[in-house]
């Protein structure tokens, strides 16, 4: 039998957070998702609200059996929007998107964050294909990294952004107990601020960052991260460390 780690008590609460950030009254335009196999994400946003049958949605799946099935599922509910089928990192948002603009996304990768996905990322937010005041959550995984990009990012990691309220957020999460389960060492924690330094990079080549939440959770016996971000006015300075996450993901 198939274990659904997508209807575990510790996801539930963490999708319920991840898009509980979303505190508008209207339903936004358009958004991005990963939805999986059960689409628990959609439900719950269309149930609170967050999107709706005008929402245009882009869902991002590279399995192309469980793509069909998000597919049949937005085709069964009248949403609109496009179903992507392949590997994030080749999807070409800007031209899916058109004129839209993003008002909330929820990157629910619960994997590496590698450099071929930052760089896609920070492509995407420096392409501006987010509302002024759009919010983002992302989910990573906190296991075991191959990816040299974290271990580049790890290195320089105490010259990051230096932004204050991140530093306090994960200073606290660091004498904070999993919300689920035992414990965390130092290497998990490491993982998380280098994981924050590099969205802080991507994210702030174009946005103003406001961290909303930061928590971790377990899948099975994985650690994993979730955070949310309100995007504010443009950034007007503080481009350094953009430059030095670019310079980072581009030696990997
Ligand atoms: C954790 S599940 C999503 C669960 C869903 N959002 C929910 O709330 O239950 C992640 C899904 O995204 C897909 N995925 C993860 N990383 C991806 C990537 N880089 N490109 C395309 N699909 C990806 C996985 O195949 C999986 O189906």
């Amino acid at each position: 039998m198939r274990t659904n780690w997508n209807e575990s008590p510790e996801k539930i609460c963490m999708r319920s957070k991840a898009l509980r950030i979303h505190n508008k009254r209207s339903a936004v335009k358009t958004a991005v998702f990963f939805p999986s196999r059960h689409c628990y994400d959609l439900k719950e946003a269309l149930r609170l609200g967050i999107i709706d049958k005008n929402t245009f949605v882009v869902a991002i799946e590279r399995d192309p059996e469980i793509a069909q099935t998000i597919f049949s599922f937005m085709q069964d509910n009248n949403m609109s929007g496009h179903v992507f089928r392949g590997n994030a990192y080749d999807c070409p948002l800007a031209e899916i998107l058109g004129n839209r603009k993003i008002g909330y996304a929820f990157f629910d990768f619960c994997g590496d964050l590698c450099s071929n996905l930052a760089q896609w990322l920070m492509d995407i937010f420096a392409d501006g294909l987010f509302t002024p005041a759009a919010n983002v959550a992302f989910t990573f995984s906190l296991g075991a990294r191959r990816c040299k990009l974290m271990k580049e990012v790890s290195r320089g990691l105490w010259e990051g952004p230096g932004n204050k309220m991140a530093r306090r957020a994960l200073q606290s999460l660091h004498y904070r107990p999993y919300r689920y389960g035992e414990g965390y060492s130092d290497n998990i924690a490491k993982k998380s601020f280098a994981i924050v330094d590099i969205l802080w990079g991507c994210i702030g080549v174009k946005y103003k960052l406001d961290l909303q939440q930061i928590e971790m959770y377990k899948s099975f016996r994985t650690p994993m991260i979730m955070m949310s971000f309100g995007l504010q006015n443009r950034r007007k300075n503080g481009m350094r460390w953009a430059e030095e996450i670019a310079t980072a993901i581009s030696c990997c």
